[in-house]
């Protein structure tokens, strides 16, 4: 595809001197100019005839250029999966789901920081599109959106490779990923956390979390089991969570709790080294990963723990692995993995111990939990509480809700601010999905220091 892609650019330029021709010489002549008292001056001649339109169009419109990358494409989850149809409508949800929502975002450079309304004394989230625009797969379109616009290469340019502010924290904190003319700004752009907003009382509501109270007041009671009602920031419930999209905080080294412990935060060569094309869009592909499918594992539907393959041309190129390959026995790969996936189950431990015999964390062993083997217990990131509709086996009671079924639930525990920093980082380094490969060093000082800041809280 790489070769592809140049001869694809170099014809680009041919066909941009072709337009030019075009432009000029099938039109008739130019109408002479209207003076004050002169008369229309005579029709010039017709021009000859230009080269054949379609010339341009087959420049992309090709068996190995589009159709190609549109039956990657298929493979792909941006593709096949449900979300733009289901977020349809939803102008907070479609900026990362729909094709119609993102452009506007991008184009209008939608700010992230929340604001406060006198009128409804409560905090506002500006993060949204416009009602019109909240629709719309993802698609060809969504991440080259000049597309039949010049009908020339440039055509081809991603819809933003801008940094990106984080939407989690309210802008305070950015991504700039400027590798690679900063591709990877327009993964991040979607693939980002999402923030955790306050309750009541009135001048607090909807408000932002503040993160760094969650980190430099790890004693204080944040929900109180016995007075819920006494929480001021963040209600637990079934979905209390920072959303799908913790990669780019992980790849960036940013955005989670960094608590002080024996690790100190610093990146992997990744996070300024590599793009996040480089491994999602790996040449060749192999089965359903590389290319336009945007998969690492060549084996999507097949649990972690079988013998699951994998993409790895795009990691043994020159300047990165090509020296010592890396495969799926690699001590990079395997021993990376193994330690990482050992650190989450230890941080889990951890966490669930408030339970005192039951865990705080919801497990699911099936696979249409994203995360399924990823730890031992298969946690996915929620709370076992009750939901009506998504958890209604949830074991803990939802302090918030007042149905006899949920009643009949035991209290869930209170939590602390490190608690809830430390759920809050378990959620980023299990749902960066990748074991450390993302980003070894973040990944692992955050799972460390988060068990010894819980340690030293007396949990
Ligand atoms: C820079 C690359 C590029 C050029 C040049 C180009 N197209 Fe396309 N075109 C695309 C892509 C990408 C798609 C979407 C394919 C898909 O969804 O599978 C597309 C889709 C289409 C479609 C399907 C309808 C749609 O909008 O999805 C038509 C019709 C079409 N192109 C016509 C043309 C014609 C006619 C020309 C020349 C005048 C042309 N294209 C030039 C890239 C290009
Ligand atoms: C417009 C927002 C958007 C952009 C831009 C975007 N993604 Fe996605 N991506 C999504 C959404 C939404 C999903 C999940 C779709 C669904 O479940 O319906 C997804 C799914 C994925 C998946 C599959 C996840 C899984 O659970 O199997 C991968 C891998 C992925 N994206 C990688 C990338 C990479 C790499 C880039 C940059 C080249 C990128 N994405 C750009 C929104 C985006
Ligand atoms: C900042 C971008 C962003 C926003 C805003 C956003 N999402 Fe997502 N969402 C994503 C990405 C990216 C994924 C795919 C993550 C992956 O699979 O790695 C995703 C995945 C999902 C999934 C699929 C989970 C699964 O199990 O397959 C659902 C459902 C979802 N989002 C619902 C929503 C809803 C509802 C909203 C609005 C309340 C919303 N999203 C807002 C980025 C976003
Ligand atoms: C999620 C974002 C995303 C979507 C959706 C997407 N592309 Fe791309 N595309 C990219 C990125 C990023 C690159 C640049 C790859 C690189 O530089 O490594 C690219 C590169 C290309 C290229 C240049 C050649 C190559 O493969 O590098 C073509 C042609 C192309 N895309 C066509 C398409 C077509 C056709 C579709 C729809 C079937 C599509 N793209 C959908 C992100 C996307
Ligand atoms: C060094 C290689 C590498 C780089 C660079 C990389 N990833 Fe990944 N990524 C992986 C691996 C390995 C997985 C695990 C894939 C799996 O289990 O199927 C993964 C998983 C994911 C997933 C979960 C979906 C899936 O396929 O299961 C998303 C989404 C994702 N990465 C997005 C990104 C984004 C966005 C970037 C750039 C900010 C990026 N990745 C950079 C290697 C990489």
């Amino acid at each position: 595809m790489k070769n592809l892609q140049r001869s694809f650019f170099s014809a680009g330029l041919m066909i941009a001197a072709v337009c030019l021709i075009l432009a000029s010489c099938t039109k008739e002549g130019p109408v002479g100019a209207t003076g004050a008292t002169g008369a229309a001056g005579p029709t010039g001649k017709d021009g000859t005839n230009g080269k054949d339109a379609t010339e341009n169009c087959k420049q992309c419109h090709a068996k190995a250029v589009v159709d190609a990358i549109a039956t990657e494409f298929e493979m792909s989850k941006h593709n096949w999966g449900t979300t733009a149809f289901e977020e349809a409508g939803n102008t907070s949800c479609t900026p990362c789901h729909a094709q119609k929502a993102f452009i506007y975002v991008c184009t209008n450079n939608t700010p992230t920081a929340f604001t406060y309304n006198a009128t409804t004394k409560k905090w506002e989230n500006p993060y949204v599109t416009a009602a019109s625009d909240a629709i719309g797969e993802i698609s060809c379109f969504t991440c080259h959106s000049s597309l039949h616009t010049t009908y020339g290469a440039t055509d081809l340019a991603l819809t933003s490779v801008a940094p990106v502010a984080m939407t989690m924290w309210g802008g305070a904190k950015t991504i700039n990923l400027t590798q690679g003319g900063g591709k990877s700004n327009l993964c991040a752009k979607c693939h980002q956390p999402r923030p955790l907003t306050c309750s009541g009382p009135a001048a607090n509501d909807s408000r932002l979390l503040n993160y760094d109270s969650v980190k430099n007041f790890p004693n204080v009671v944040m929900f109180d089991s016995a007075a819920p009602n006494n929480n001021k920031w963040v209600r637990p419930s079934y979905r209390m969570h920072i959303h799908y999209g913790a990669v780019s905080g992980v790849y960036a080294g940013m955005g989670a709790i960094e608590y002080p412990g024996s690790v100190s935060y610093s990146n992997s060569p990744h996070t300024t080294v590599a793009t996040c094309q480089d491994c999602h869009m790996a040449d060749p592909m192999t089965g359903v990963a590389g290319g336009h499918s945007f998969n690492v594992r060549n084996a999507k539907e097949t649990p972690l723990s079988s013998s699951t393959t994998w993409n790895f041309n795009g990691c043994n190129v020159t300047g990165c692995h090509a020296a010592s390959p890396i495969d799926a026995n690699s001590a990079k790969w395997k021993g990376t993995r193994t330690e990482i996936k050992g650190l989450l189950d230890a941080l889990a431990l951890k966490i669930n111990a408030a339970g005192s015999g039951h865990d705080l964390l919801h497990a699911d062993a099936a696979a249409t939990n994203l995360w399924a083997g990823v730890t031992t217990k298969n946690y996915d990131g929620y709370m076992d509480i009750y939901g009506a509709g998504t958890n209604d086996a949830g074991y803990w009671r939802d302090p918030y809700n007042t149905s006899a079924i949920n009643l009949t639930k035991p209290k869930f525990p209170s939590l602390k601010f490190v608690q809830m920093g430390a759920i809050i980082n378990f959620q980023f380094c299990l749902r960066e999905y990748s074991l450390g490969i993302h980003n070894t060093q973040y990944v692992r000082a955050l799972l460390t220091n988060s068990v010894e800041a819980l340690n030293a809280a007396g949990l």
